[in-house]
């Protein structure tokens, strides 16, 4: 069995874009730019706001980080998005989600310029994606692809299946499985997905992004396939000195004793989200110089 480690893929990706980037500039004398917004203090999203900053400054990258209270308006935010739009030294702009619920998240996304969404979630880059023209593609899908990509795990032909039909994970995933180049067979299972084992029992390549603790359980998964775990779950630990640990949407220790591969969590695909956004505000940089 195979532990995939998105710690070691995503340090190439990441040594990759660090030269690149010094080249780059060196070059053109403008550094890559990232602006980072969070709106509330929800604990996991400070965590991984905190974890992109500290990422740009490893890879030479200028960043911005913008705190607003939970009691931002959604003209307030939607003025600070058009202030980065406009700004010529900012490249990247994300905006963290989730957002408090007063605020609509698609008016958001909307008016984030596309040509700075390195998050891969504006309507122009999800149609790119969709019609396989080159496009900002959405961290956490791309990372995962980058990681079958180092491990050669081939996706032609394979029955991939994931479960969860997000606009930041699942949708994007299984608009990547299906371009042409990678050419899986793709089945998309939700919440009200009739006979879930059904299809993750036909599954060379099982994707979880559901978003529960351990939901894929040894008896979902084909013998020898390839899972990846998107889940980044916190539960309660009183061992710990932070009071939780992460895990992932699988059983790990049962499904591992079945599959030929897996992600771990942590350690798997989450670290690629952060890999991802760096390769993508370098190409947004590029594109604007
Ligand atoms: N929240 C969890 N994952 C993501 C992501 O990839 N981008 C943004 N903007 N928010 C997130």
């Amino acid at each position: 069995m195979l532990v995939l480690s998105g710690k070691e893929v995503a340090a190439h990706v990441q040594s990759e874009v660090k030269q690149t980037c010094s080249d780059f500039v060196h070059l053109t004398g403008h550094k890559p730019c990232l602006a980072v917004v969070l709106v509330g203090d929800d604990p996991a999203s400070a965590t991984y706001v905190a974890s992109k900053g500290k990422a740009c400054e490893a890879m030479g990258f200028d960043h911005r980080d913008y705190r607003l209270t939970a009691e931002t308006t959604e003209s307030e935010l939607l003025s600070l998005v058009q202030k980065l739009n406009d700004d010529p030294l900012v490249d990247g702009i994300l905006v963290q989600l989730p957002l408090p619920s007063h605020l609509d998240e698609k008016s958001i996304i909307h008016a984030i310029r596309p040509d700075k969404d390195v998050d891969g979630l504006h309507p122009v880059n999800v149609g790119r994606l969709m019609l396989g023209d080159p496009s900002f593609v959405a961290c956490t899908p791309a990372g995962v692809m980058r990681i079958l990509d180092y491990y050669k795990i081939e996706t032609k032909g394979k029955e991939v299946v994931v479960v969860g039909r997000s606009n930041i994970v699942g949708k994007p995933m299984a608009a990547l499985m299906i371009q042409k180049g990678r050419d899986a067979t793709v089945t998309i299972c939700h919440s009200r997905t009739e006979d879930l084992v059904l299809h993750t029992k036909k599954a060379d390549i099982l994707i979880a992004a559901i978003g529960k603790p351990h939901a894929i359980t040894k008896e979902m998964v084909k013998n020898g396939a390839v899972v990846i775990d998107v889940g980044i779950n916190r539960v309660v630990d009183t061992s710990k000195k932070r009071g939780y640990r992460l895990v992932g949407d699988v059983d790990y220790e049962g499904v591992s004793t079945i599959c030929s591969a897996i992600t771990p969590v942590p350690g798997g695909v989450g670290v690629m989200t952060i890999a991802m956004l760096m390769e993508n505000t370098l190409l947004a940089a590029k594109m604007h110089v």
